[in-house]
């Protein structure tokens, strides 16, 4: 979906959809020199992830496998509730793999923080973090994010997999919503 079709929700557009694929490829680049030689497995979180998964993907020029987790930590509005629960866990045993998380965002940082030590207790060869997105807070915790796509101020944003209550994560772009959505 264009903004044109929401724009009385939004109130600016954070990240056009080229910026957004200029910068994952930019990070598959990385990504494939970091982990030549090495298998590669991408764990994505539903549902935010998808789209940064299946461009992030795409971007790679190598063979990668693809998993699926989905965990709680937010209710259906904007602040966190602190409270993570796997709804559902991955297909693959990670033992000895190369494991990267890709997120589409890190608020708070306490969902990554659980599922980095979630996945080290099965005794994977690596476990690192790719996040298009990054909010302020984030940077005060204590798991390291390797893969950074932009650092953005402290405002709810939606689109490009992102949600308010289940809607806009078919938007193109990435946008803050408008107080009135959610005031
Ligand atoms: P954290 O545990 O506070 O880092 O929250 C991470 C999760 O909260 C993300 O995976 C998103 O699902 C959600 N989230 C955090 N900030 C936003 C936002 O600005 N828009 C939409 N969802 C968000």
């Amino acid at each position: 979906m264009d903004v044109k079709h929401v724009e009385h929700d939004l109130t600016t557009t954070l990240l056009d959809e080229e910026q957004i694929q200029r910068r994952l490829v930019a990070l598959a680049a990385e990504i494939e020199r970091d982990y030549e030689g090495k298998d590669l497995l991408l764990v994505g979180v539903l549902k935010g992830a998808v789209m940064v998964m299946a461009d992030l993907s795409r971007a790679l020029n190598r063979h990668v496998e693809m998993d699926w987790m989905a965990v709680s930590s937010y209710g259906s509005g904007t602040t966190s509730s602190g409270v993570v629960r796997i709804l559902k866990d991955l297909d693959t045993d990670i033992s000895r793999r190369h494991v990267l998380i890709a997120e589409d965002i890190i608020d708070t940082g306490l969902t990554l923080s659980w599922l980095v030590a979630n996945l080290e207790s099965r005794g994977p060869a690596s476990v690192s973090i790719c996040t298009l997105l990054r909010k302020p807070d984030a940077q005060r915790m204590s798991v390291d994010v390797r893969y950074v796509g932009f650092d953005i101020p402290n405002e709810f944003v939606v689109g490009y997999g992102l949600d308010y209550n289940g809607r806009y994560r078919n938007l193109r772009s990435i946008c803050t919503l408008a107080p009135h959505v959610y005031g």
